[in-house]
């Protein structure tokens, strides 16, 4: 067993997993947050994404020793202990960008990364070719796409242009 210690959501956690453990089943399997989902365990789909020090990553390819002396935010992270939604997750309601939603975690994590990374003007072609790695079988992807441009725009400081 390797013992790790990280943040959660804002959270120090400190645990013993075994070396072989992912991210994403410690994060769901010893900790509870089963917002990050599995959808194919090989990388492809995304419905696991959350951030490891503010970046997008997929929690199925990432063992939880990795993040040892890290900081790990969830979907459940966004908005805790029923705090407002997250402007993204707002936007996602608003648009109607889910319908199953199993992909929605995973859309909205890499979705607020893409803001952090490209700002609050994103064009329909740059967030769908950012969606590459995110899989939704139900959509079409069009209010995935409206969500998110809407989603980034709303997460600019107020007052900026
Ligand atoms: Fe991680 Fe599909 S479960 S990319
Ligand atoms: Fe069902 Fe995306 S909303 S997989």
């Amino acid at each position: 067993m390797a013992k790790i210690s990280l943040t959660v959501n804002g959270r120090a956690v400190t645990a013993n997993v075994d070396p072989r453990t992912l991210l994403v089943q410690f994060l769901r399997e010893q900790l509870r947050l089963t917002g990050s989902h599995v959808g194919c365990d090989t990388s492809q789909c995304g419905a696991c994404v959350v951030h490891l020090d503010g970046k997008a990553v997929k929690s199925c390819t990432t063992l939880a020793v990795m993040a040892d002396g890290h900081e790990v935010v969830t979907i459940e992270g966004l908005a805790p202990n029923g705090a407002a939604l997250h402007p993204m997750q707002q936007a996602f309601y608003e648009h109607h960008g889910l319908q199953c939603g199993y992909c929605t975690p995973g859309m909205i994590m890499t979705a607020v990364d893409l803001v952090q990374r490209k700002g609050h003007e994103l064009s329909e072609q740059t967030i769908r070719d950012e969606l590459e790695g995110n899989l939704c079988r139900c959509t079409g992807y069009q209010n995935i796409v409206m969500a998110i441009a809407a989603g980034a725009k709303a997460m600019a400081p107020r007052g900026a242009a």
